[in-house]
């Protein structure tokens, strides 16, 4: 089989995670990487054999490319996707897909324009704990769904923010606890539980010196009719492993990161597919604790969707939800109200 090339688009650290995936991944291959930055284009492209293009402009032309990862600082993947779409390039973003609304809407235009691909990085959804509720509620094994919550009480220090230079901003981050860190957890409750009718949400900044929130509460309604609840901070020491919680009036499913904390449903045993446990490996006080597995299912997801022109599972409409939730969230705790969302 001809294995497909991929370009990286920034070479800072998520960028690792690309490069290793898509190393071990059969049907694909790495062409090279590009970031704005020279020097740390060259580090990137000496570690991983490859090679480094001068330019962004330079990798997109290059015609052994066919899909680009973008791994940029989150305000830069909008424009970075369009241009990419102009040049026929099939990408891969990491999350948030972009920063707001408008320019999730721009991505969408420039993919359908040039007939594109998309894939938004969303690693969670590929895990067995999350596959294995999501069967169970698509089953409607835990009978009508009363609520779904997800906990993110993560610490990140004042010094991950200050050596960034663009993590904590508006301009680039979009925003902190919930749209860099707690995305994740927003987009698989959103994916368990359905779409959002409305979000009520305050969100603070309490501890470090950013602009954006480090803190933040959100109540939820479904449009099941379930309620739920979103927490996220980045300033508790020492930060708890992700928890989410789905309960249903047969039976309750709750997440600790990857394992499954609890699985208790009326009537009937474990599964015995079903292992329960507590964590071990979080990404609450460290955020590159955490494997290549998710990236690579996505990368192969990707290869696929490509190969056999289907969608790829997290496309640009699923990449825009939880930005829709998020930003929604925000516009509550700016005005006081709660906020609708549209259909
Ligand atoms: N999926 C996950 O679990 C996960 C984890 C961490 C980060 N991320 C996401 O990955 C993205 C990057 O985060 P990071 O922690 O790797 O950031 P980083 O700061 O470590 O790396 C960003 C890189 O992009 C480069 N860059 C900046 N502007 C550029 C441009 N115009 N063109 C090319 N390169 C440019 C920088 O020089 C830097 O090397 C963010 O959107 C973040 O939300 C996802």
């Amino acid at each position: 089989m001809k294995k497909v090339g991929f370009g990286i688009i920034g070479c800072g650290m998520i960028a690792n995670w690309h490069a290793d995936a898509i190393t071990k991944v059969d049907g694909a291959r790495l062409v090279g990487a590009a970031d704005v930055n020279i020097e740390a284009g060259k580090a990137f492209a000496e570690k991983y054999e490859t090679r480094a293009f001068e330019t962004i402009e330079k990798l997109l032309q290059n015609k052994d490319i066919k899909i680009v990862c973008i791994c940029t600082p989150s305000g830069l993947h909008a424009p970075l996707a369009v241009k990419a779409a102009g040049a026929g390039k099939h990408i891969v973003v990491e999350k948030p897909m972009a920063i707001t609304l408008k320019e999730c809407d721009e991505i969408i235009k420039a993919c359908e324009k040039n007939n594109v691909k998309l894939a938004v990085i969303s690693q969670l959804r590929f895990s067995h704990s999350v596959r294995e509720l999501k069967k169970a509620i698509v089953s409607q094994k835990l009978g009508r769904l009363v609520s779904g919550d997800v906990y993110m009480k993560y610490f990140r220090s004042e010094e991950y923010y200050e050596k960034s230079g663009w993590k904590g901003s508006w301009k680039m981050d979009g925003g902190g606890a919930l749209m860099n860190q707690g995305i994740h957890g927003v987009d698989i409750l959103q994916y368990l539980m359905g779409p959002v009718k409305l979000v009520f949400g305050h969100v603070r900044t309490l501890t470090r010196n950013i602009e954006v929130e480090d803190t933040a509460a959100a109540v939820l309604e479904f449009e099941n009719g379930a309620l739920g609840v979103i927490q996220g901070t980045t300033s508790v020491y020492p930060g708890s492993p992700r928890r989410l919680e789905v309960n249903g009036d047969k039976g309750t499913i709750v997440l600790e990161e990857d394992s499954i904390a609890q699985w208790e449903i009326k009537g009937e045993q474990i599964p015995e597919n079903i292992e329960t446990g507590s964590t071990r490996i979080s990404t609450a006080s460290n955020p590159a604790a955490m494997g290549v597995e998710g990236h690579m299912m996505q990368i192969i997801d990707m290869v696929d969707a490509v190969a056999y022109n289907r969608k790829p599972m997290v496309d640009q409409y699923e990449g825009r939800k939880p930005v829709e939730i998020i930003t929604a969230i925000y516009e509550s705790s700016r005005t006081g109200k709660p906020v609708y969302l549209k259909e």
